[in-house]
Order: structure tokens, then C-alpha cells, then sequence
């Protein structure tokens, strides 16, 4: 056929059926930012933003930074001193834009067509995200009754009838706030011939121990951490992962190439330099989320889960939605969690400054107080 008789330009709809059906049928992640908002409680950030005189040394230091080099490929000084903040070998820690982007190197190294990938429920929901793109199976093990604990035998019992090439245990969990014992994540790991990530986002805020002491034995386990919780650099995109130095070398063939810019690894130094600092902020952000769950608890009519996080779930016998909407009018956001059907009903508030807190307690009174149980 002449090339001329195919239509020209072709229509928006005849491209948009071009794109990958696993792309088309999931939604952007897309997180509500109402107007009008004074305390932001939705998305686990730490409420304490670098001080003053650090960001005043931070501007010093951009200012010797060559914008118009590229990085080198890993953030060599930030590895190393990563690897002396962790104990791990250099050679086995991978830095990436947010641990987010290393979720993605993961499934685009890991998941063939078909391939199971064992995911504990509910959980942060981008790694259903990852599978489903690759298009890989999602084998879910729901959790515990209500409390919503993690069942490791269930998962042990997956991962051995399943024998899948990834299992994810996000411990404590989001949204759940729930931790594994580091005996339940060994089990996991032993049962496993495949890879399973443990992804420690909330890590600095648990009473459980790291699953960093399995590294040496278990050399299908990989930690991931990220500078965006406890660190409060979420605005900067920084996360980890520590594992075999061969894991490592394969995963980097699979990435894009200089994902950390040279300021967020200066940023990341700095901070790193300052332990007090950082000790000071997880102390308060623990004191702050024990105070929340309390402050809930003593609420009546209202439903709290324990937490091993900076933040908890909550429900107030309340259409979610509503309440949400409610808080936001009055300048607090919240999240719904109501998208997974293990948590429908339930809200998600995450531990903010003591001003913050009291803000949302108040609001959320006033609105339970007036329109009754
Ligand atoms: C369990 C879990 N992993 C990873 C992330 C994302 O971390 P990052 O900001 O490093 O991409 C989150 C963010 O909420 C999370 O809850």
C-alpha cells in the first residue's frame, strides 16, 4: 500500500492502542494535594526539613559542584560512607533516585513474563505496580486476621509451593505499620531459592532488628533503605540497597545510568555527618508517633493499630472519604486507605512536629464530637 492512503497523523486513540495493555490498564500514581493545606500528615515525610546552618553549608558546597558534568555512575563518596554508616562492603551497595527507582531496576532485572512474586497484603503499593508492568504474577498472602500482622508461615509456605524469583517483605510495613521478627524473615529467606527484598523504608523507627545481620548467610537477601523517612531528604530522591557485590553488578546492568545527582549525594554526606542530628529527629518522631496512637486510643469510638513506623492507621467508625474530606477542610490531610480492601475503613496519619499533631487531634475531635458515633 502507498504509503500516502495510511491515514495521517494518526489519531490520538489509534496510538494510545499502541501502548502496552499492562501500562494502559493501570492508574498514575497520583497523590491529592487540596488547597489550603496546613499540616500534610498523608505521605510518611518526616516534618523536620534540614536546619538552617546546614543548608547554609549545603549552598556553600553546591557552589563547587560542576553543574555541567555528569555524575559518575555511583555516588562513589556516598558509597563509602554508607558503607561505613552500615558495616556493609562498598562493592555491595547500589544507590538510586529514591528507593523507588531501584523497585523498578528490580522487576526489570527479576520478572519474566509469568514469573510468580510473592508480596505479603496490603502493602506499598508500587511493587504490585512493578510485576504487573513486567508482567509478572502476583502471588498476595493476606495477613493475620485484623490485626493485620504479617503470617510468615504463609508466606514460607508460598514461597516453597510457589518458588518465586522475587518475595518482597516491606518490614515494618506500609500501610500496616506492622513488623516482622528478624527470626520470621530469616524463615522467609530460607525458605526462599529466589531473591527476597526487605525493604527497610521505616527501618530507623522499629524495635525489630535489620535483616542487614542475614547478609552474610543468606546471599538471596536484599536491604533496601531510603534517605526519605528518618532522613527527611524525601524532596531529594535518595535510596539503597546492600547485597551480594555480584547481585549488585547484575542489577546495574539493568539501570538507567547517573540516577544520583551530585547535589543530593553532597545533601546525603552532610547529613550523614551529623548522627546527633539525626538520632535527635528519630527520637522525636518516635516519641511523636507513640503520642498519636495514645491520643487515639483515648478517643472513643476510634480504632488504632500499633505502629512500628512514623505514622499509624486509624478508623473512627466514619466513611473514610468523608472524614478525610472533613480534616481537610480544617487544613489537615490524611490519607485513605480504603484502596486496599484489607484496610477499607482505615485512615493513615503519620507522626508530624508536636503543633501538628495537636492540630489533627483537634480537628478530628471536633468532627467525631459533632457528628456523634
Ligand atoms: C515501604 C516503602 N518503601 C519505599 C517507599 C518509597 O521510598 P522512596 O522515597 O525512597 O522512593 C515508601 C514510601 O512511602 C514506602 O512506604
Amino acid at each position: 500500500m502507498p504509503l500516502t492512503e495510511a491515514p495521517h497523523p494518526p489519531s490520538i486513540n489509534s496510538l494510545l492502542e499502541r501502548i502496552r495493555p499492562a501500562v494502559r490498564e493501570r492508574e498514575p500514581y497520583l497523590v491529592d494535594h487540596p488547597p489550603d493545606i496546613d499540616v500534610k500528615l498523608n505521605q510518611n515525610e518526616s516534618p523536620y526539613d534540614l536546619p538552617d546552618d546546614l543548608k547554609d553549608e549545603l549552598a556553600e558546597r553546591f557552589r563547587e559542584v560542576a553543574f555541567n558534568r555528569y555524575p559518575s555512575e555511583q555516588p562513589d563518596r556516598l558509597r563509602r560512607a554508607l558503607a561505613g554508616y552500615t558495616g556493609h562492603d562498598e562493592d555491595g551497595i547500589l544507590i538510586g533516585n529514591g528507593s523507588n527507582e531501584l523497585t523498578y531496576t528490580f522487576g526489570q532485572c527479576l520478572i519474566e513474563p509469568g514469573a510468580p512474586v510473592v508480596l505479603p497484603r496490603p502493602m506499598f503499593s508500587l511493587y504490585e505496580k512493578v510485576v504487573r508492568l513486567e508482567g509478572g504474577e502476583v502471588v498476595g498472602v493476606p495477613p493475620h486476621g485484623e490485626a493485620l500482622t504479617f503470617d510468615a508461615e504463609a508466606l514460607c509456605e508460598a514461597v516453597r509451593r510457589r518458588d518465586p524469583v522475587l518475595t518482597v517483605l516491606a518490614t515494618p510495613n506500609n500501610p500496616t505499620g506492622r513488623a516482622m521478627s528478624l527470626t520470621e524473615v530469616e524463615a522467609v529467606a530460607e525458605a526462599a531459592e529466589g531473591f527476597v527484598l526487605v525493604d527497610e523504608a521505616y527501618t530507623e523507627f522499629a524495635e525489630t532488628k535489620s535483616a542487614l545481620a542475614l547478609l552474610d548467610e543468606h546471599p538471596n537477601v536484599l536491604v533496601m533503605r531510603t534517605f526519605s523517612k528518618a532522613f527527611g531528604l524525601a524532596g531529594l530522591r535518595l535510596g539503597y540497597v546492600l547485597a551480594r557485590p555480584a547481585v549488585v553488578r547484575e542489577l546495574m546492568k539493568a539501570r538507567l545510568p547517573f540516577m544520583v545527582d551530585r547535589m543530593a549525594e553532597e545533601t546525603a554526606l552532610a547529613l550523614l555527618d551529623r548522627p546527633d542530628l539525626l538520632a535527635d529527629r528519630i527520637r522525636r518522631l518516635k516519641e511523636s508517633c507513640r503520642e498519636l496512637t495514645e491520643a487515639l486510643w483515648a478517643m472513643r469510638g476510634v480504632t488504632v493499630l500499633p505502629s512500628q513506623t512514623n505514622f499509624v492507621l486509624f478508623r473512627a467508625g466514619h466513611d473514610p472519604g468523608d472524614l478525610l474530606d472533613r480534616l481537610a477542610e480544617k487544613g489537615v490531610l490524611v490519607r485513605d486507605m480504603s484502596g486496599y480492601p484489607e484496610t477499607a475503613g482505615y485512615l493513615r496519619v503519620n507522626a508530624g512536629t508536636p503543633r501538628e499533631n495537636k492540630a489533627f487531634l483537634d480537628a478530628l475531635e471536633k468532627i467525631l464530637h459533632a457528628t456523634g458515633p
